[in-house]
């Protein structure tokens, strides 16, 4: 295995870093704390590129590889989770699903909105019955033969109410279970679709997350992502690579609230020095490095096995196991070091360890890649 960055890696990785300070940092306390979203940050990340990064250029995206995707989205989470989320969701799930699998139609129309952030993207898999078991869609769309007609209501969904164009999986032929499944492109200003309330949430709180509501809405037969019944494969096949952005956000998660700790700990002083000098808090800070690290190798790996057309189920799913694992030991222990300023939102560490938490549930749960990773070294 190969990690060398090269210097379009480091160019890449550089800038986000510089974005990220300057136009992240700025209001993130505030944002998270009125749930407000980033519009004119999003607006920005879209004209610099940080929205369809790996989308083909000739649709507007940056024909990068999953490796730049992944330094992005580190250094973007560093600073904002609330941001990374939603460039998670448009690179991996929206921007990538209609690249990767979408007809030359679909692609002229959608993606080349969505790959310059003129549109925001959302992928709509789970429902009130149906968030861990996926195949028990309740959403139906039901063949009319050139349209569908979709009926259902779909949760948590992020870009729920920002986004223009929803990825939404429903099924159309219940005795075929998972292979009676369906995507399709949905358009916000549709009849009978309905945005719900927000949810009011613990973390990423500068995301918008909603219900979604389709009553009677007419699908045009067009709007249909592959083969009839390619849905439920079209979903696992996104979410493995999503999954790659979402251990890239935790590593991020991670490694920002584990630089503050250092900071903190160089220059907070205690019993007569600064408390790094204290084993208490340098063995904490040991503990953080070595784990970041070793989530990193995994996060890369991930990423490089994409990047070289080999399964990444397996690597994938291992990242982000363990990568949302990191996260959020490394935000605990990023408050802990800073004492009581780690309780007040001033000192960024307790709203890390609060965004670190989503990276566990969504895009899979912890539960869930332990099922795909124990699948896969079983059955090989
Ligand atoms: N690639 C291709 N096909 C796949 C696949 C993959 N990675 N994983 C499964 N499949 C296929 C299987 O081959 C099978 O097809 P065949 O019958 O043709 O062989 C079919 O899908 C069904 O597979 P399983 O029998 O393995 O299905 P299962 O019901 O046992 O569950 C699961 C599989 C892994 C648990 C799956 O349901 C799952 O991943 N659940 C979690 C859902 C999830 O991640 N939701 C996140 C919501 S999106 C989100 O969070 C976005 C956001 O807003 C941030």
């Amino acid at each position: 295995m190969d990690f060398k960055l090269t210097e379009e890696h480091i160019m890449i990785r550089d800038a986000a870093r510089d974005f990220a300070n300057s136009e992240l940092l700025p209001g993130v306390i505030e944002r998270d704390d009125k749930q407000e979203f980033p519009t004119e940050q999003i607006k920005k990340m879209g004209e610099l590129g940080f929205l369809g990064m790996m989308a083909s250029p000739e649709y507007g995206g940056g024909g990068m590889d999953t490796v730049s995707y992944v330094l992005a989205m580190e250094e973007i989470s560093k600073i904002d989770a609330s941001a990374s989320v939603v460039m998670s969701v448009n690179n991996s799930l929206v921007c990538w699903g209609l690249d990767t699998f979408g007809n030359e139609e679909q692609k002229e129309k959608y993606l080349t909105k969505l790959t310059t952030g003129e549109s925001i993207g959302a992928f709509c898999l789970s429902e009130p019955e149906a968030g861990s078991d996926a195949t028990s869609q309740k959403t139906t769309a039901i063949d009319h033969g050139d349209h569908y007609i979709l009926n259902g209501t779909k949760n948590w969904i992020t870009n729920g109410s920002t986004a223009d164009f929803y990825l939404v999986i429903a099924q159309t032929d219940r005795e075929k279970k998972h292979k009676g499944i369906n995507a399709f492109i949905v358009e916000k200003t549709w009849e009978g679709f309905e945005i719900g309330p927000k949810e009011n949430k613990l973390g990423i709180r500068g995301s918008d997350t909603h219900s979604l509501i389709f009553n009677d809405v007419k699908v045009p037969k067009e709007n249909r992502i592959g083969e009839d019944g390619f849905g439920f494969k079209f979903a696992m096949k996104t979410l493995a690579g999503g999954r790659i952005g979402i251990a890239a956000q935790a590593l991020g998660i991670a490694g920002g609230a584990y630089e503050l700790a250092l900071k903190y700990s160089k220059e907070r002083k205690a019993f007569g020095t600064e408390i790094c000098n204290h084993q208490a808090i340098a063995f904490k800070l040991a503990d953080m490095h070595v784990a970041i690290e070793a989530a990193r190798l995994l996060v890369m790996k991930a990423a490089v096995d994409k990047d070289n057309k080999e399964n990444y189920d397996l690597s994938g799913a291992m990242a982000k196991l363990y990568a949302s694992q990191v996260a959020m030991e490394v935000s605990v222990e990023a408050v802990q070091v800073h004492g009581g300023n780690g309780f007040v939102k001033d000192y960024h560490v307790e709203r890390m360890m609060r965004d670190a938490k989503i990276t566990q549930i969504y895009e899979g749960t912890s539960e869930i890649q332990k099922i795909v990773i124990s699948r896969s070294i079983i059955n090989g």
